[in-house]
């Protein structure tokens, strides 16, 4: 069996970068939803509905266990998928999401600081990162959050190093300065490409968290704690890449992202 990784589209080879880093033996088949993808500004019925079927997807394809890579689908799918569709449907299998490895390493380092959360608008409407925070007991007046939904587009135009580029990223970050946030969350897969342009900007005294090398860290000590998934997993080092949509332009961002060609293999979702 394998582990598999869904984000909405290619953003989440970000995170399928740490996970093959942190993993290397495992075989893993990622999935992205190109076709319906952004996610970031759909309803939570929307995200709940395209999830589902993706992780549906995964598991008939062999998955043990999904990772949500995407912090939009994590927020406003994971609980329920837990909750209502895995034990009816999938009950051996598992999902685990991308917002609470973030969470535990602000509790394990960040406790007492200001958190800045940067994410889409449905990420940060759905207040999912506020949740996990608020429940390891750190104080949700500490927590700012700012919806940037210009960002995925831009970086995926690769505007970030322009001049109306810097000055989004600015206009957006702005007001976490101002509020002098400590540590502040990647909480989108595209912003891991930034994080560099996203640190100068936040200043030397800012910890920059990409949600990514949390999450593989995390798995890695998950699946340590479960042999029962662990030994189902195969380990050939294999990476497959599944796409909704295979267009020229999911092709090229694909190479930018992953940094080599991963050859797609074209799925429909329903
Ligand atoms: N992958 C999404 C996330 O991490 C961002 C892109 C989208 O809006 O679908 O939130």
């Amino acid at each position: 069996m394998t582990i598999g990784v869904f984000d909405s589209g290619i953003g989440g080879l970000t995170v399928l970068k740490h996970l093959v880093r942190v993993l290397p033996e495992y075989d893993m088949l990622y999935l992205g939803d190109n076709a319906r993808a952004p996610y970031g500004d759909r309803s939570a019925d929307r995200i709940y509905e395209f999830t589902q079927q993706a992780v549906a997807h995964l598991f008939e394809e062999g998955c043990a266990l999904v990772i949500l890579a995407c912090n939009t689908a994590s927020s406003e799918a994971l609980r329920r998928l837990q909750q209502e569709f895995l034990p009816s449907h999938f009950p051996d299998r598992r999902i685990l999401g991308i917002l609470i490895p973030a969470a535990e390493l602000i509790e394990k380092k960040y406790a007492q600081k200001n958190i800045g959360i940067i994410g889409t608008r449905a990420t940060v409407q759905s207040n999912a990162y506020l949740r996990e925070i608020e429940k390891r007991g750190m104080a949700q007046k500490k927590v700012t959050q700012i919806p940037c939904p210009l960002l995925v587009p831009l970086i995926e135009e690769g505007w970030q190093d322009t001049p109306p580029g810097r000055q989004i990223l600015k206009k957006y970050l702005y007001p976490l300065k101002q509020k002098q946030v400590d540590v502040l969350v990647l909480g989108c897969t595209h912003y891991a490409l930034i994080k560099d342009r996203v640190a100068r900007i936040m200043g030397k005294k800012v910890a920059v968290i990409d949600t990514g090398s949390a999450a593989a860290a995390s798995l890695k000590k998950y699946l340590s704690c479960h042999p029962e998934i662990e030994k189902t997993l195969s380990k050939n080092s294999a990476v497959r890449l599944l796409s909704t949509d295979t267009s020229e332009r999911i092709c090229s961002l694909v190479q930018r992202y992953w940094g080599s060609a991963l050859p797609i293999e074209q799925i429909t979702l329903e």
